[in-house]
This record gives C-alpha cells, structure tokens and sequence, in this order.
C-alpha cells in the first residue's frame, strides 16, 4: 500500500490512486486531520456515489467527528452565518436554491461576459509580457479569475481592492493563522450583505442583483441566503480556476508535442481542438482532487463494501478520471479525447454550477497565453515545483516560466481584440 498525503504524494498521487483503485477502491483511510473517511476511486462507482441521494451533502449528517463537519474546502465558512449553501446542502432546499439561482447564473450571461474575460486575460499578459519570466500563479492564474468574479458579482470598482484582499487572505492562508481568515470572512460576509441591500433599492445587470430579482414560485431569496450564495459563488469557482490555469499550463509545458498540436491549431485560427484539450487538460490533471464531502444517510453498499449509516465519503475524481475501466489509454494525455465523460466538474444534482464561466475562462487564458508567448518554458527544474498539500484542491503553489519577446503575431492577435 503506497503512503498517501505525503509530499511525493502531492507531487504525484496519479501511482498511489492507481493502485488504490486495483486493490482497494472503496477504502476506510485515515486522512491527515485525523478523521477517517471511505476513499471512493473507480469511475464507475465515483460516478455512482457522485448522484446517490442517499449520500448527504449536509454535514448534521456525520455520525462521529464534529472536526469533519463544514469541510468544503472553504476556509473560515464555519460560524460566519455562510454555511447554508449549495454544497452543504440537500433536496428540497438545495432544489429551490439552485433553481433560483440557475435564473441568474445563465449560460448567457456567461456568454455576454466572454469580452470582459479576454480584456482582462490581455491586461495580465500585459503586465509581464515584455520582462521575459513571470510567475503564472501569483500574476495570471490567480488575478484573472478574483477580477473576473468581482466583475460579474458586481462589487464596485471602488471596493474591489478590499474584496480581492479578504478573497487572497482566506485562500492564500487557508492553512495559516486562523484568526486572520476568520476575520477576512467576517468581513466579506459584512460587506455582501450591505451590497445585497445597496443592490436592492439600486439594482444594475449584474449576478447579485440577478440573485436578488431571481423568484421561483413566489420565492426569492433572502438577504442571507444570497449573502450565502455569492460567498459559495466566489470560492466554488476561485481557487478551483486559478488550479485549472496552473495546472493546465504545467501539463502542456510537461508535453511539448501535444502543446505544438494546440499551439498549431489556434494558430489556423480553430476552435475545436481548444475545447477538448480543456476538457481534457481537467481529466488529466484536473483542480479538484476530491469531490467535496458526503455522509451515508442510511446502510449502503459501495463496490461491495458496507457503508454505515454516519460514515463520510470522499470520491476521489483524480483517481476515477484515470480509470482505464472507463478511459483508453488513462495516462495519455490527449488534447483531442473525444469520448471524455470526465467528472472534473462533478455529476449529479451538486454537478458545478459554474462548468460554462470555468470553460471560458480556461479556454481564454489558455490561447492568449499560448499564442503571445508561444515559447513559453518552466524557469526551474520540474523537480523543484512545489505542490500545495490541500484535501479537496490540487495545485501549484508557483509556477516560474521565462519566455521570448511576444511575437507580432500575438501582438496583432491582441490589437484586434480577437
Ligand atoms: C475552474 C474549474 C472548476 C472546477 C474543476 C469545478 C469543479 C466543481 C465540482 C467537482 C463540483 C461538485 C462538487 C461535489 O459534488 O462535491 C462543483 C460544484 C460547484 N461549482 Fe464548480 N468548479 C469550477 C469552477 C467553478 C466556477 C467558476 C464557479 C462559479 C463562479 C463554480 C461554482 C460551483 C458551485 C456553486 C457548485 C455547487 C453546485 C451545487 O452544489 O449544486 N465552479 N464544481
């Protein structure tokens, strides 16, 4: 049995799920806080717990240890009046807040938002482009997306500094002094309830207001409830986007012919292969390790093992999405995988809200970076990348690279606003 949750681990876990899933894919583990839960790492049945309902995303539900309660992922949401959202909760009211909130989080106003995210991913570029090295996470994989959230939120110009610094707090010192986080959700919370009441009697076009006008039935949602749901809003689709750059950009600097073939077809100005090379770029080596935490409602069977009323689950998405019960040739990567029913975004009714923002941003960053700094390479040894150590997260926590002076061709591609 390969050790988990070590450092080697975190670099590499792909070895580790490999053989968990072979001779132990559904296994009672000790993870490092102490609390013991199921690892789930088969696709089929990931994919099977993934949509049982009787699997609870409420935390009420754990029979034993009240340290694993309210683990999202999501530092400080404890105590902070913030936990009632989608992915700590079940039907009927997960039902009623995720209808309310599909109203407003359309895939069109996604689609509308599609300029802002390529003027954006341009300013980062921008910002580094003409020093020749840059580190991707702090100054393009981690902005773009705060910036982009902020924007479609609607936090006004003039408070986006304090928003983005309490969002950078709770996510950059997830693990560190605790009552720094604590207060920095104190806060946020504060200011989107204000905002949410600002936006009641001036509402613009934006998400929060969308949030606040959304009715289903005669229902809105309360004050809290969007407070809640903007807070889940921001940090479902922060850290899980600046792992989907970072990570991506790693495995195409990782395969060069792969990175050629993408680099080749944005260059002939194609779309397709772009769009299945994020997909796949999220099955490879997608950001979220482990599909955040459930608990058996009920006496359960999962590939064969008794599940007990109480008992947490955790499925284990980086391991199912390298079944080669269910992918051909799993540790390939292969930007145009075309039958790819990944579960990077999850399935089932808690199935990512946010799967069309986290696509475009994705595909933006990813061509814009690719063809202005087509020589884009890794500045240090591969062996010198250091792995955040997260549960649920997987990601970089620097990515050093070093490039050639931006190409006319990119100049040009940015001059014309694409
Ligand atoms: C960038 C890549 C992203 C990935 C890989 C990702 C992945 C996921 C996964 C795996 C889940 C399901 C978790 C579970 O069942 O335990 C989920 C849920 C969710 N995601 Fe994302 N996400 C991403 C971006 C976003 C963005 C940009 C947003 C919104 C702005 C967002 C909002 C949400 C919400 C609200 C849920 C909860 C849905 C529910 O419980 O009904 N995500 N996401």
């Amino acid at each position: 049995m390969p050790e988990l949750f070590t450092w080697e681990f975190a670099t590499d876990p792909y070895p580790a799920y490999a053989w968990l899933r072979e001779h132990a894919p559904v296994r009672w583990t000790r993870l490092p806080s102490g609390v013991e839960a199921w690892l789930v790492t088969r696709y089929a049945e990931a994919r099977e717990a993934l949509a049982d309902g009787r699997l609870s995303k409420n935390p009420v539900h754990h029979a034993e240890d009240p340290r694993a309660r309210g683990k999202t992922g999501i530092p400080g949401e404890r105590g902070a009046d913030l936990m009632t959202h989608l992915l700590n909760i079940d039907p009927p009211d997960h039902t009623r807040l995720r209808r309310l909130v599909s109203k407003a989080f359309t895939p069109r106003r996604v689609a509308q938002f599609a300029p802002r995210v390529a003027e954006l991913t341009d300013r980062f570029i921008d910002g580094f482009a003409g020093r020749g090295q840059a580190d991707l996470i702090h100054e393009f994989a981690f902005p773009l997306p705060i910036h982009a959230i902020c924007d479609l939120l609607g936090v006004p110009a003039e408070d986006q500094d304090d928003f983005r610094a309490w969002a950078g707090m709770m996510i950059r010192h997830g693990g560190g002094p605790r009552g720094g986080v604590a207060r920095s959700v104190k806060r946020m919370r504060a200011y989107l309830v204000e905002l949410i009441e600002r936006k009641r009697d001036d509402p613009g076009d934006d998400l929060i207001s969308g949030l606040i006008r959304a009715s289903d039935h005669g229902e809105q949602l309360t004050g809290n409830e969007a407070a809640a749901m903007a807070f889940i809003l921001l940090f479902a689709g922060f850290e899980t986007t600046v792992n989907l750059i970072g990570n991506g950009v790693h495995t195409l600097l990782g395969h060069p012919a792969e990175r050629r073939r993408l680099q080749e077809s944005l260059a002939r100005g194609e779309s397709a292969l772009l769009e299945t090379a994020v997909e796949e770029l999220l099955r490879h080596d997608g950001p979220v390790e482990l599909a955040t935490w459930r608990y058996a409602t009920a006496p359960l069977t999962i590939g064969g093992r008794a599940i007990a009323a109480g008992d947490p689950v955790l499925v284990v998405l980086a391991a199912a999405d390298r079944d080669p019960a269910r992918f051909e040739g799993p540790d390939t990567l292969d930007l145009a995988r075309r039958d790819n029913p990944h579960l990077g975004y999850g399935h089932g009714i808690h199935y990512c809200l946010g799967a069309p923002l986290a696509r475009l941003e994705a595909r933006t960053a990813l061509a814009a970076l690719l063809t202005r700094l087509p020589d884009l390479r890794l500045a240090v040894d591969p062996g010198e990348l250091r792995w955040r150590g997260g549960l649920i997260m997987r990601g970089l926590r620097t990515l050093p690279v070093e490039f050639g002076a931006e190409t006319p061709a990119g100049v040009q591609h940015k001059d014309t606003g694409r």
